[in-house]
């Protein structure tokens, strides 16, 4: 695991977006793990930068997201599809049929669940996964107690993420009660993890990542044992980290 402290949220995006297009310059036709969140939208936006004014070429890349809310149509703007497209896809040449999102819509969720498990499987598994994490050290919807084994399945959503989402939806009734999540298993099996962190909200959090044990409480502990994940972390993310991790 390298921890990669830098000034500020920008510092993070964009040594994120030189690492992605690292890997899309070396294997064209690789695999790219996609997360939602104000965590990698800067990093989306330096991608499509570098599509537009470099010419970085995303037509053999595949994709797949980590997560979609049950019941939401591709075209609700509070739908992980819409925000992939709106921030990303729509402005790079990303051939829409390499495209995975996970299917909220699918009238068989467990189904859909193991297509998504195969699709990564027959593509050969994911070389680069980007990662957000939750104040409360969730990653994709794994949230606290999720097993550190699981698999792409159905979660409740819980209470606190339907409350921090209302706002987004107008009433607490219209948000949705579940989400498709890939497992905490399925993330460890990419090739690369690249984790992004940013802002005091997180100091907490990226802590229990990188000095606690490791623990279903906080799911995203278990990248303590990838073999490829790089934490990239602005100074207010970690503020609290007692140990001297590379500053660089
Ligand atoms: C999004 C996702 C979530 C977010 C996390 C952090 O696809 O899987 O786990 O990464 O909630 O969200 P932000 O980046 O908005 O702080």
């Amino acid at each position: 695991m390298l921890a990669s402290i830098r000034a500020d949220y920008d510092a993070i995006s964009i040594e994120g977006a030189r690492i992605v297009a690292e890997l899309v310059r070396k294997k064209p036709d690789c695999v790219l793990g996609f997360a939602t969140g104000s965590s990698p939208l800067k990093l989306y936006q330096e991608l499509i930068r570098m599509h537009r004014e470099e010419g970085l070429d995303f037509s053999k890349v595949t994709t797949f997201n980590l997560d979609e809310y049950v019941g939401l149509p591709p075209s609700h703007d509070q739908s992980y599809h819409y925000f992939m497209w709106e921030n990303l896809f729509k402005h790079i040449n990303v051939d829409s049929r390499y495209v995975h999102i996970p299917a909220g819509m699918a009238d068989d969720i467990e189904e859909q669940c193991e297509w998504y498990e195969e699709r990564i499987d027959e593509v050969g598994g994911i070389d680069l996964q980007i990662l957000g994490i939750g104040e409360n050290g969730h990653i994709a919807f794994n949230e606290p107690g999720s097993s550190l084994g699981s698999r792409t399945r159905i979660k409740t959503l819980t209470e606190k993420t339907r409350q921090g989402n209302a706002r987004f939806f107008g009433s607490m009734d219209q948000v949705p009660k579940y989400a498709i999540t890939m497992g905490i298993g399925t993330i460890m099996e990419a090739w690369r993890l690249l984790l992004l962190a940013s802002g005091k909200k997180k100091a907490q959090a990226i802590k229990d990542t990188l000095e606690g044990p490791i623990s279903a409480m906080v799911p995203a502990t278990i990248v303590q044992m990838h073999q490829h994940a790089t934490l990239l972390i602005d100074e207010d993310a970690a503020s609290m980290l007692t140990v001297d991790w590379q500053l660089d």
